[in-house]
């Protein structure tokens, strides 16, 4: 095996500049942290792997990275290269097509889908860039890795010009069912469909999405499937389903941690003996944030002896803020936490304790051990990595309450699964899990533990890349 590529269109850093002080902070989202992880150990699960490397735009300029970035970026022990996009190119294909157009449509928010051609337009353009800058570089017996719905042409562009590479395509977001993605102008969802094709293995984190893409295939480009194999332009093309997992020893081991005992202690500390609910997400209306509060709210009313006894910490991580859905989306939670505070506090008390902040690592598995509860109630999730991060990153105690719309809840059946737009079955959730016994919280906890242990992110690369291989060696056999 030669070089592993990873691409996706976030590199694992942003640049963070204060007056003189010049920071790299790991991107948000669940892409970066996977990969990451997988990334600083991958010597170690493939020593076969001759070189990393991962290639992303840039958020800064060239002249940035020739100055502060570069440097920073060699002490990683991977290679970054950075693919530089023109500012209203970027942001025709980031805010506009990946972000005002597939992520809405893919989550089901089609209301909020804006069809404009010039995003389609732009996003074929940054396609192309990826390709131009990765064409030349190519080697025989890399290993290409596509990630995610902001480079679904990249796959066929790649194959034009390198027909035999070895490329895989993951998409870390739901795969609509067809009654959504047809939604799409013809034109534009058929060139999405054979971009994607041109990847040799294509995976999702459910069955239900590879379900999805495959009735897409079948309905809009003519092509059947037989046991999740395709024969595309006379080349096998397999689909199947990776469930994303975390790199479980890595929030696991942090229980031992001084520094994050002492975080958590702290933050005990500081509201004594009342119960803590936690949750996490970045700003996105997929997250479900103004239903969870209505759910919260809910709770308040009808459950009234928990008054006083309980504060719930909502952490909200600021991503795409220059998009008006996000923009809205922020003005109305934080009115809504404004009229909760303003309704049910007493003067010892508030109930939500509202932060809009990047959290560092120890921060957040500080804030995952100290919480008796987490919220986690997406509307639509690809998987929600937060979710299980929370349960392996848990002493032993600690309730999950989780959509049943995200992913992740058909691996973590032991959670309390709620309908996050049930707000009656949100409240009583929450109430349900603050009364939990101990010997309940521990039985499920360690169950889902053992689950995503099991089934880590190591585990998920390894099987990706294997079976990339596999479908390699079957074209062989049918040549
Ligand atoms: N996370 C982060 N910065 C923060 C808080 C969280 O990078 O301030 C990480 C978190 O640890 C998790 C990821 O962001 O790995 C969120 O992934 P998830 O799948 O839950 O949702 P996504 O943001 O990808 O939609
Ligand atoms: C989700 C997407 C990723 C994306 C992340 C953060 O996890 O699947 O592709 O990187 O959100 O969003 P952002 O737009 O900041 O990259």
């Amino acid at each position: 095996m030669g070089r592993l590529i990873i691409i996706s269109n976030r590199l694992p850093f942003s640049l963070d500049k204060e007056g003189d002080k010049v920071n790299l902070r790991q991107s948000s989202g669940g892409l970066v942290s996977a990969i990451k992880s997988y990334f600083e150990n991958a010597s170690a699960q493939r020593p076969e792997i001759t070189g990393k490397m991962w290639v992303g735009v840039a958020d800064f300029p060239q002249e940035d990275w020739d100055q502060l970035v570069a440097a920073k970026a060699a002490e990683q022990d991977f290679g970054i290269l950075p693919v530089f996009v023109d500012k209203e190119l970027y942001d025709n294909y980031y805010n506009g097509f990946s972000n005002s157009v597939l992520w809405p449509l893919f989550h089901y928010f089609n209301s909020l889908a804006n069809y404009e051609s010039q995003f389609f337009d732009a996003y074929v353009q940054v396609n192309q860039l990826f390709a131009e800058k990765l064409i030349p570089l190519l080697e025989p017996d890399d290993q290409v890795w596509i990630h995610d719905y902001q480079l679904m042409i990249l796959p066929h562009l790649l194959r034009a010009k390198k027909p035999d590479a070895t490329i895989g395509f993951f998409l870390h977001i739901p795969f609509p069912s067809y009654e959504i993605f047809r939604l799409l102008p013809t034109e534009w969802k058929k060139i999405l469909l054979q971009g994607v094709m041109g990847a040799d293995l294509i995976g999702f984190h459910t069955y239900d999405y590879v379900q999805h893409f495959l009735h897409s295939v079948k309905m809009l480009l003519g092509v059947d499937s037989y046991f999740h194999n395709l024969q595309y332009q006379d080349r096998l093309v397999r689909i199947d389903l990776f469930p994303i997992g975390i790199d479980y020893n890595k929030f696991h081991q942090t229980v031992a941690d001084p520094e994050v005992e002492e975080l958590r202690n702290n933050i005990q500390a500081n509201f004594g003996d009342k119960k803590i609910i936690f949750s996490v997400d970045r700003l996105d209306y997929t997250k479900g944030l103004m239903h969870r509060l209505s759910g919260f709210e809910y709770f308040l009313d009808r459950y009234p002896e928990w008054k006083e006894k309980m504060v719930f910490i909502l952490n909200i991580v600021p991503s795409r803020d220059t998009i008006p859905a996000y923009n809205e989306r922020k003005r109305m939670i934080e009115e809504k936490i404004g009229t909760l505070n303003g309704r049910f506090s007493t003067i010892a008390w508030q109930p939500v304790i509202y932060r809009y902040t990047h959290l560092s690592f120890k921060e957040l598995i500080a804030l995952y051990q100290a919480a008796d509860v987490a919220l986690i109630t997406p509307l639509r999730d690809g998987m929600n990595l937060v979710a299980k991060e929370y349960v392996a990153s848990s002493l032993g105690k600690g309730v999950l309450i989780l959509s049943e719309l995200a992913g992740a809840a058909s691996e973590l059946s032991e959670a309390i699964l709620v309908n996050p737009t049930d707000t009656s079955d949100v409240a009583s959730s929450i109430t349900r899990a603050l009364a939990m016994p101990l010997y309940e919280q521990r039985n499920r906890i360690s169950l889902m533990q053992r689950r995503i242990q099991e089934y880590d992110v190591f585990k998920w690369v390894n099987d990706f890349i294997d079976q990339l291989a596999q479908v390699k060696q079957e074209q062989q056999k049918q040549k």
